[in-house]
Protein backbone atom coordinates (compact mmCIF):
# COMPACT_ATOMS: atom_id res chain seq x y z
CA UNK A 1 0.00 0.00 0.00
CA UNK A 2 1.62 3.30 -0.68
CA UNK A 3 1.72 6.20 1.48
CA UNK A 4 -1.39 8.12 -0.07
CA UNK A 5 -3.93 5.54 0.55
CA UNK A 6 -2.17 5.05 4.01
CA UNK A 7 -2.93 8.44 5.30
CA UNK A 8 -6.48 8.18 3.23
CA UNK A 9 -7.49 5.05 5.10
CA UNK A 10 -6.58 6.10 8.51
CA UNK A 11 -7.80 9.40 7.88
CA UNK A 12 -11.46 8.76 6.73
CA UNK A 13 -12.47 5.50 7.12
CA UNK A 14 -15.06 3.75 7.64
CA UNK A 15 -17.87 6.09 5.99
CA UNK A 16 -21.34 5.88 4.14
CA UNK A 17 -22.99 8.45 2.13
CA UNK A 18 -26.83 8.18 1.17
CA UNK A 19 -28.05 8.04 -2.10
CA UNK A 20 -32.45 8.81 -3.01
CA UNK A 21 -33.66 7.30 -5.53
CA UNK A 22 -35.97 9.38 -7.65
CA UNK A 23 -39.80 9.15 -9.22
CA UNK A 24 -40.37 10.23 -12.59
CA UNK A 25 -43.94 11.92 -12.28
CA UNK A 26 -44.13 13.13 -15.72
CA UNK A 27 -42.15 12.78 -19.14
CA UNK A 28 -40.24 9.50 -19.45
CA UNK A 29 -38.67 7.96 -22.42
CA UNK A 30 -39.66 11.49 -23.96
CA UNK A 31 -36.90 12.73 -22.76
CA UNK A 32 -34.73 10.96 -24.50
CA UNK A 33 -35.90 12.74 -27.35
CA UNK A 34 -35.28 16.33 -26.22
CA UNK A 35 -38.86 17.16 -24.45
CA UNK A 36 -39.36 17.72 -20.95
CA UNK A 37 -39.55 15.71 -17.64
CA UNK A 38 -40.03 16.33 -13.91
CA UNK A 39 -38.98 14.27 -11.73
CA UNK A 40 -38.16 14.29 -7.73
CA UNK A 41 -35.83 13.10 -5.43
CA UNK A 42 -37.70 10.33 -2.99
CA UNK A 43 -37.09 9.57 0.60
CA UNK A 44 -35.67 6.22 0.25
CA UNK A 45 -32.73 5.24 -0.81
CA UNK A 46 -29.39 3.51 -0.62
CA UNK A 47 -26.38 4.27 1.47
CA UNK A 48 -22.59 3.30 0.02
CA UNK A 49 -20.15 2.54 3.04
CA UNK A 50 -16.45 2.68 2.08
CA UNK A 51 -14.45 0.61 4.15
CA UNK A 52 -10.51 -0.81 4.66
CA UNK A 53 -10.06 -4.11 3.06
CA UNK A 54 -6.61 -5.36 2.08
CA UNK A 55 -7.94 -7.26 -0.77
CA UNK A 56 -9.25 -3.98 -2.54
CA UNK A 57 -10.52 -2.14 -4.18
CA UNK A 58 -13.89 -4.53 -4.22
CA UNK A 59 -17.55 -4.27 -4.26
CA UNK A 60 -19.14 -6.45 -1.64
CA UNK A 61 -21.94 -7.65 -3.83
CA UNK A 62 -24.84 -6.06 -2.79
CA UNK A 63 -27.68 -8.36 -1.51
CA UNK A 64 -31.23 -6.35 -3.23
CA UNK A 65 -34.33 -7.95 -1.71
CA UNK A 66 -36.22 -9.22 -4.54
CA UNK A 67 -40.31 -9.19 -4.60
CA UNK A 68 -41.10 -12.14 -7.28
CA UNK A 69 -39.01 -15.01 -5.92
CA UNK A 70 -36.19 -14.32 -8.95
CA UNK A 71 -32.87 -14.86 -8.08
CA UNK A 72 -30.29 -11.90 -8.71
CA UNK A 73 -29.04 -12.37 -12.04
CA UNK A 74 -25.01 -12.25 -12.62
CA UNK A 75 -25.17 -9.69 -15.34
CA UNK A 76 -26.60 -7.28 -12.75
CA UNK A 77 -23.88 -7.67 -10.24
CA UNK A 78 -21.49 -7.16 -13.93
CA UNK A 79 -22.93 -3.91 -14.39
CA UNK A 80 -22.78 -2.76 -10.25
CA UNK A 81 -19.29 -3.77 -10.65
CA UNK A 82 -18.55 -2.61 -14.11
CA UNK A 83 -19.70 1.25 -12.50
CA UNK A 84 -17.30 0.51 -9.44
CA UNK A 85 -14.56 0.09 -11.61
CA UNK A 86 -15.19 3.20 -13.60
CA UNK A 87 -15.55 4.97 -11.30
CA UNK A 88 -12.17 4.47 -9.33
CA UNK A 89 -10.50 4.70 -12.72
CA UNK A 90 -11.74 8.27 -12.96
CA UNK A 91 -10.20 8.98 -9.31
CA UNK A 92 -6.99 7.16 -10.28
CA UNK A 93 -8.14 5.02 -7.11
CA UNK A 94 -7.44 1.24 -8.87
CA UNK A 95 -4.90 -0.28 -6.54
CA UNK A 96 -6.71 1.13 -3.09
CA UNK A 97 -7.81 -1.33 -0.14
CA UNK A 98 -10.95 -0.38 0.18
CA UNK A 99 -14.29 -2.08 0.05
CA UNK A 100 -18.07 -0.73 -0.93
CA UNK A 101 -20.82 -2.26 0.56
CA UNK A 102 -24.14 -1.05 -0.55
CA UNK A 103 -27.56 -1.13 1.88
CA UNK A 104 -30.65 -0.58 0.29
CA UNK A 105 -34.42 0.50 1.55
CA UNK A 106 -35.06 1.25 -2.84
CA UNK A 107 -36.58 -1.93 -5.13
CA UNK A 108 -33.86 -2.33 -7.59
CA UNK A 109 -35.10 -2.63 -10.92
CA UNK A 110 -38.39 -0.90 -10.65
CA UNK A 111 -37.88 2.32 -12.09
CA UNK A 112 -37.16 3.87 -9.29
CA UNK A 113 -33.70 5.19 -9.88
CA UNK A 114 -31.54 2.24 -8.59
CA UNK A 115 -28.99 2.36 -10.87
CA UNK A 116 -28.64 6.29 -10.94
CA UNK A 117 -28.28 6.00 -7.00
CA UNK A 118 -25.97 3.82 -7.00
CA UNK A 119 -23.59 5.92 -9.64
CA UNK A 120 -24.29 8.75 -7.33
CA UNK A 121 -23.20 7.12 -4.30
CA UNK A 122 -19.98 5.68 -6.03
CA UNK A 123 -18.67 8.72 -7.16
CA UNK A 124 -19.71 11.21 -4.11
CA UNK A 125 -18.22 8.40 -2.12
CA UNK A 126 -14.75 8.54 -4.12
CA UNK A 127 -14.76 11.91 -4.05
CA UNK A 128 -15.32 11.86 -0.31
CA UNK A 129 -12.86 9.13 0.18
CA UNK A 130 -10.12 10.90 -1.87
CA UNK A 131 -10.66 14.57 0.12
CA UNK A 132 -12.31 15.91 -3.76
CA UNK A 133 -13.57 19.59 -2.90
CA UNK A 134 -16.35 21.46 -5.10
CA UNK A 135 -16.41 20.23 -8.87
CA UNK A 136 -20.33 20.19 -8.40
CA UNK A 137 -20.57 20.95 -11.91
CA UNK A 138 -18.63 17.83 -12.86
CA UNK A 139 -20.40 15.27 -10.29
CA UNK A 140 -23.46 15.04 -13.30
CA UNK A 141 -21.18 14.16 -15.98
CA UNK A 142 -19.29 11.36 -13.63
CA UNK A 143 -22.53 10.35 -12.51
CA UNK A 144 -23.98 10.42 -16.24
CA UNK A 145 -20.93 8.27 -17.21
CA UNK A 146 -21.65 5.58 -14.78
CA UNK A 147 -25.66 5.41 -15.48
CA UNK A 148 -24.35 4.78 -18.97
CA UNK A 149 -22.74 1.52 -17.96
CA UNK A 150 -26.65 0.34 -17.09
CA UNK A 151 -28.87 2.60 -19.57
CA UNK A 152 -26.90 2.81 -22.89
CA UNK A 153 -27.42 6.88 -23.61
CA UNK A 154 -29.48 7.92 -20.11
CA UNK A 155 -31.17 11.55 -20.93
CA UNK A 156 -29.37 12.63 -17.76
CA UNK A 157 -32.66 13.07 -15.89
CA UNK A 158 -32.36 10.27 -13.45
CA UNK A 159 -28.44 11.31 -12.98
CA UNK A 160 -30.22 15.13 -12.88
CA UNK A 161 -33.27 13.88 -10.11
CA UNK A 162 -30.69 11.67 -7.95
CA UNK A 163 -28.57 14.74 -7.20
CA UNK A 164 -30.96 17.54 -7.05
CA UNK A 165 -32.66 18.48 -3.38
CA UNK A 166 -35.96 19.50 -5.00
CA UNK A 167 -38.80 18.49 -7.39
CA UNK A 168 -36.85 19.45 -10.75
CA UNK A 169 -37.75 20.29 -14.78
CA UNK A 170 -35.42 18.32 -16.91
CA UNK A 171 -34.37 18.84 -20.51
CA UNK A 172 -31.73 16.98 -21.99
CA UNK A 173 -30.84 20.00 -24.78
CA UNK A 174 -28.49 21.16 -25.25
CA UNK A 175 -28.15 23.00 -23.77
CA UNK A 176 -29.47 20.54 -20.92
CA UNK A 177 -31.76 22.31 -18.51
CA UNK A 178 -31.87 21.36 -14.89
CA UNK A 179 -34.70 23.46 -12.80
CA UNK A 180 -36.03 23.16 -9.47
CA UNK A 181 -39.94 23.94 -9.26
CA UNK A 182 -40.77 26.20 -7.39
CA UNK A 183 -44.62 24.38 -5.35
CA UNK A 184 -46.04 25.20 -2.46
CA UNK A 185 -46.28 21.20 -1.10
CA UNK A 186 -44.22 18.67 -2.23
CA UNK A 187 -45.43 16.09 -4.09
CA UNK A 188 -46.80 13.20 -1.83
CA UNK A 189 -48.19 9.53 -2.96
CA UNK A 190 -47.82 6.05 -3.16
CA UNK A 191 -45.39 3.52 -4.92
CA UNK A 192 -46.68 0.36 -5.79
CA UNK A 193 -44.78 -2.47 -6.68
CA UNK A 194 -46.68 -4.35 -9.49
CA UNK A 195 -44.37 -6.99 -11.26
CA UNK A 196 -40.50 -7.66 -12.68
CA UNK A 197 -39.50 -5.03 -14.40
CA UNK A 198 -38.23 -4.34 -18.05
CA UNK A 199 -34.62 -3.45 -19.12
CA UNK A 200 -34.27 0.19 -19.33
CA UNK A 201 -32.40 -0.01 -22.12
CA UNK A 202 -34.26 -2.70 -24.18
CA UNK A 203 -37.65 -0.66 -23.53
CA UNK A 204 -35.40 2.47 -24.46
CA UNK A 205 -34.51 0.83 -28.39
CA UNK A 206 -38.06 -0.28 -28.59
CA UNK A 207 -39.33 3.16 -28.59
CA UNK A 208 -36.81 3.94 -30.84
CA UNK A 209 -37.38 1.11 -33.48
CA UNK A 210 -40.97 2.11 -33.37
CA UNK A 211 -40.33 5.59 -33.96
CA UNK A 212 -38.06 4.44 -37.02
CA UNK A 213 -40.93 1.81 -37.55
CA UNK A 214 -43.92 4.33 -37.64
CA UNK A 215 -42.34 8.11 -37.18
CA UNK A 216 -45.82 10.26 -37.50
CA UNK A 217 -47.88 8.31 -34.71
CA UNK A 218 -44.70 7.77 -32.71
CA UNK A 219 -43.35 11.45 -32.48
CA UNK A 220 -46.86 12.74 -31.72
CA UNK A 221 -46.92 10.70 -28.46
CA UNK A 222 -43.51 11.92 -27.56
CA UNK A 223 -44.75 15.51 -28.34
CA UNK A 224 -47.33 14.91 -26.05
CA UNK A 225 -45.88 13.48 -23.26
CA UNK A 226 -43.82 16.38 -23.75
CA UNK A 227 -46.51 18.99 -23.49
CA UNK A 228 -47.94 17.66 -20.80
CA UNK A 229 -44.85 17.49 -18.73
CA UNK A 230 -44.70 21.59 -19.67
CA UNK A 231 -48.03 21.83 -18.31
CA UNK A 232 -47.54 19.83 -15.17
CA UNK A 233 -44.51 21.98 -14.15
CA UNK A 234 -47.12 24.82 -14.26
CA UNK A 235 -49.91 22.97 -12.15
CA UNK A 236 -47.89 22.06 -9.71
CA UNK A 237 -46.23 25.28 -9.12
CA UNK A 238 -49.70 26.17 -8.83
CA UNK A 239 -50.44 23.94 -6.19
CA UNK A 240 -52.96 22.57 -8.21
CA UNK A 241 -52.82 18.67 -7.71
CA UNK A 242 -56.27 17.42 -8.70
CA UNK A 243 -55.41 18.81 -12.02
CA UNK A 244 -51.78 17.50 -11.71
CA UNK A 245 -52.90 13.78 -11.07
CA UNK A 246 -55.61 14.14 -14.57
CA UNK A 247 -52.61 14.68 -16.21
CA UNK A 248 -50.21 11.74 -14.80
CA UNK A 249 -53.48 9.85 -15.71
CA UNK A 250 -53.06 10.98 -19.23
CA UNK A 251 -49.03 10.40 -19.66
CA UNK A 252 -50.01 6.87 -18.74
CA UNK A 253 -52.11 6.51 -21.33
CA UNK A 254 -49.78 7.65 -23.92
CA UNK A 255 -47.49 5.38 -22.08
CA UNK A 256 -49.40 2.67 -22.76
CA UNK A 257 -50.26 3.64 -26.64
CA UNK A 258 -46.13 3.77 -26.80
CA UNK A 259 -45.71 0.34 -25.71
CA UNK A 260 -44.13 0.54 -22.73
CA UNK A 261 -46.94 -0.54 -20.34
CA UNK A 262 -48.02 -3.82 -19.05
CA UNK A 263 -51.75 -5.18 -18.44
CA UNK A 264 -50.65 -5.73 -15.24
CA UNK A 265 -49.50 -2.01 -14.93
CA UNK A 266 -52.91 -1.16 -16.53
CA UNK A 267 -54.63 -3.00 -13.76
CA UNK A 268 -52.53 -1.11 -11.23
CA UNK A 269 -53.24 2.38 -12.39
CA UNK A 270 -56.98 1.74 -12.67
CA UNK A 271 -57.35 0.19 -9.51
CA UNK A 272 -55.76 2.50 -7.70
CA UNK A 273 -57.61 5.61 -9.84
CA UNK A 274 -61.18 3.72 -9.42
CA UNK A 275 -61.19 1.83 -5.95
CA UNK A 276 -58.74 4.13 -3.78
CA UNK A 277 -59.46 7.19 -5.23
CA UNK A 278 -56.38 8.58 -5.91
CA UNK A 279 -55.74 11.50 -8.08
CA UNK A 280 -53.31 10.19 -10.80
CA UNK A 281 -51.81 7.25 -11.38
CA UNK A 282 -48.91 5.96 -14.17
CA UNK A 283 -46.23 3.50 -14.57
CA UNK A 284 -43.14 5.27 -13.57
CA UNK A 285 -39.40 4.55 -15.24
CA UNK A 286 -38.63 2.45 -18.49
CA UNK A 287 -41.98 0.47 -17.96
CA UNK A 288 -42.23 -3.14 -19.25
CA UNK A 289 -42.95 -3.59 -15.82
CA UNK A 290 -41.64 -2.78 -12.46
CA UNK A 291 -44.51 -0.10 -10.28
CA UNK A 292 -46.79 2.76 -10.41
CA UNK A 293 -47.03 5.93 -8.85
CA UNK A 294 -50.24 7.44 -7.42
CA UNK A 295 -50.69 11.08 -6.57
CA UNK A 296 -52.28 11.55 -3.44
CA UNK A 297 -53.92 14.45 -1.32
CA UNK A 298 -51.11 15.56 1.40
CA UNK A 299 -51.52 13.11 4.21
CA UNK A 300 -53.63 10.45 2.27
CA UNK A 301 -50.89 8.02 1.70
CA UNK A 302 -50.23 6.46 4.95
CA UNK A 303 -54.09 5.84 5.22
CA UNK A 304 -54.14 4.17 1.63
CA UNK A 305 -51.29 2.07 2.14
CA UNK A 306 -53.10 0.06 4.82
CA UNK A 307 -55.93 -0.12 2.12
CA UNK A 308 -54.04 -1.26 -0.42
CA UNK A 309 -51.60 -3.63 1.80
CA UNK A 310 -53.41 -7.07 -0.11
CA UNK A 311 -53.66 -5.50 -3.40
CA UNK A 312 -49.78 -5.41 -4.09
CA UNK A 313 -46.70 -7.54 -3.11
CA UNK A 314 -45.13 -4.32 -1.85
CA UNK A 315 -47.00 -0.68 -1.11
CA UNK A 316 -45.02 2.41 0.04
CA UNK A 317 -45.89 6.02 0.93
CA UNK A 318 -43.67 8.53 -0.64
CA UNK A 319 -42.80 12.44 0.07
CA UNK A 320 -41.15 14.24 -3.16
CA UNK A 321 -37.55 15.60 -1.48
CA UNK A 322 -38.44 18.93 -1.66
CA UNK A 323 -35.48 21.97 -0.49
CA UNK A 324 -33.13 21.04 2.28
CA UNK A 325 -35.53 21.74 5.09
C1 LIG B 1 -35.61 5.89 -17.25
O1 LIG B 1 -35.65 6.06 -15.84
C2 LIG B 1 -36.13 7.11 -17.95
C3 LIG B 1 -36.17 7.05 -19.47
O2 LIG B 1 -36.82 8.23 -19.92
C4 LIG B 1 -34.80 6.96 -20.08
C5 LIG B 1 -34.00 8.25 -19.95
O3 LIG B 1 -34.56 9.33 -19.75
O4 LIG B 1 -32.77 8.13 -20.09
C6 LIG B 1 -37.00 5.86 -19.98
Amino acid sequence: MDAVAQSRTDDNLPFEVPAPGKLILFGEHATVYGHPGIAAPIDIGMRIRVSRDPQGPRLIRPRFKQYFGETEPESSFDLFSGAVQLGLSIHNLENEPIALEVESDLPVGMGLGSSAAFSAGVCKALRRYTGHQGGEETLFDEVQQLESIFHGNPSGMDAATVLADSVLWFRKGPPREIRPIEIPTPPSGLICIVEPGGSTLELVRMVSRNLAGDEGRVKGLLEEIGGIASQAGTLLGAGNLVETGRLMNRNHELLAQLGVSTPQLDRATALLREQAGVLGAKLTGAGGGGAVIALTAPGEQHRLVESLADQFPLVIPFTAVHGTD
